[in-house]
């Protein structure tokens, strides 16, 4: 079966975006590919953040994870700190990896300016470590978003670079993967640009009903149409986008026709919307809090996850090794 493998940093909850665009997929995924899901907590310590933290946020990810529906008896889930394998596959990537070619790396240059006093070796090697989460599975598909698409370049010239170096074909190149011709991007609620954490514009899965209706009660909005049947602007179609997704088609059609015959109210749309959100919500939300209650079989599944994982890894390293010139 071909092998998937994608990692998510443990930087706090599942929004709405996370869920829609990537999770339902990878929840799709598992049915048909060896799909290998890490928590990616090396790559955290860019920011140095305290042991505390760590642990809960990577509990965080796992008990969402399962409320989600990713299954660990379908698809491997584990903690990547577990699995040293990726580490000593990183530091082989590094010696063939160079300066310049890392710090033209556009999220390193921003992360170098959004944090000038902690330009770490790390952050500068952030691709050559993503390449090795892939390449220790020798995995061809990765599902991840436009935004990891110089990570995924830097990711196949490790692999070529050590092919070429060694005169093998050891490691296949690995592709971004879009289970969904089109990816589905659930917009903020601040009127512009996409759901995500550091914009401060999520629903959270784990957010319980005030929360939401507070957050959608606020969201961005116009003073109305002002003729019939206008192209929507960008504040007003973001409403209608989340709405297709969590509402029924025939409410989504009773606000537009609202939109295109001027009687829309937005109080109205949004009461309906943080319902609808709430319904959606609601059954996931509840699995969140019974499995983050559950540290046992959550750290189970990272453990039996790890044992997987290691065993995988560990196949590519025995033959990296070999291939380098170490003895066995
Ligand atoms: N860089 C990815 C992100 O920020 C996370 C990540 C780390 C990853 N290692 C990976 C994704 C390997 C896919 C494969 O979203």
């Amino acid at each position: 079966m071909e092998k998937v493998v994608s990692g998510i940093r443990p930087t706090g909850n599942l929004h709405l975006g996370n869920y829609f665009g990537a999770v339902t997929s990878f929840v799709k995924m598992q049915e048909q590919f060896d799909c290998m899901f890490f928590i990616a907590d090396w790559h955290s310590l860019t920011t140095h953040p305290k042991p505390g933290d760590i642990t809960k946020s990577v509990d965080t990810i796992l008990a969402e994870y399962l409320a989600c529906g990713i299954d660990p008896s379908k698809a491997t889930i584990y903690v990547q700190s577990d699995v040293p394998q990726v580490l000593e596959l990183y530091l082989y990537l590094n010696m063939n990896a160079y300066l310049g070619e890392l710090e033209r790396v556009t999220t390193f240059k921003e992360k170098a300016r959004q944090q000038p006093d902690n330009v770490n070796a790390g952050l500068l090697t952030y691709p050559t470590l993503m390449a090795s989460d892939i390449l220790i599975h020798r995995a061809l598909k990765v599902p991840v978003g436009k935004d990891q698409e110089q990570n995924m370049e830097m990711a196949r010239k490790c692999a070529r670079r050590f092919n070429n170096i060694y005169g093998v074909e050891f490691f296949p190149e690995p592709q971004s993967f879009h289970f969904t011709a089109q990816a589905v991007k659930i917009p903020g609620l601040d009127g512009s640009g996409k759901m995500g954490k550091s914009q401060d514009n999520c629903v959270y899965l784990k957010d319980d009903e005030k929360t939401i209706r507070k957050k959608v009660m606020k969201a961005v909005t116009d003073c109305g149409p002002s003729q019939p049947n206008s192209p929507k602007p960008e504040v007003i179609q973001n409403l209608f986008d989340i709405m297709a997704v969590v509402s029924t088609p025939d409410t989504v059609e009773h606000f537009d026709t609202a939109w295109n015959d001027c009687s829309i109210r937005y109080g109205d749309m949004k009461k309906q919307l943080a319902e609808d959100i709430n319904a959606f919500c609601a059954p996931i939300r509840e699995k969140i809090t019974e499995y983050s209650s559950n540290t046992e079989l959550l750290h189970r599944v990272a453990r039996e996850g790890a044992e997987k994982a290691r065993i995988s890894a560990q196949a590519t390293l025995d033959e990296v090794r070999q291939i380098i010139g170490f003895h066995k």
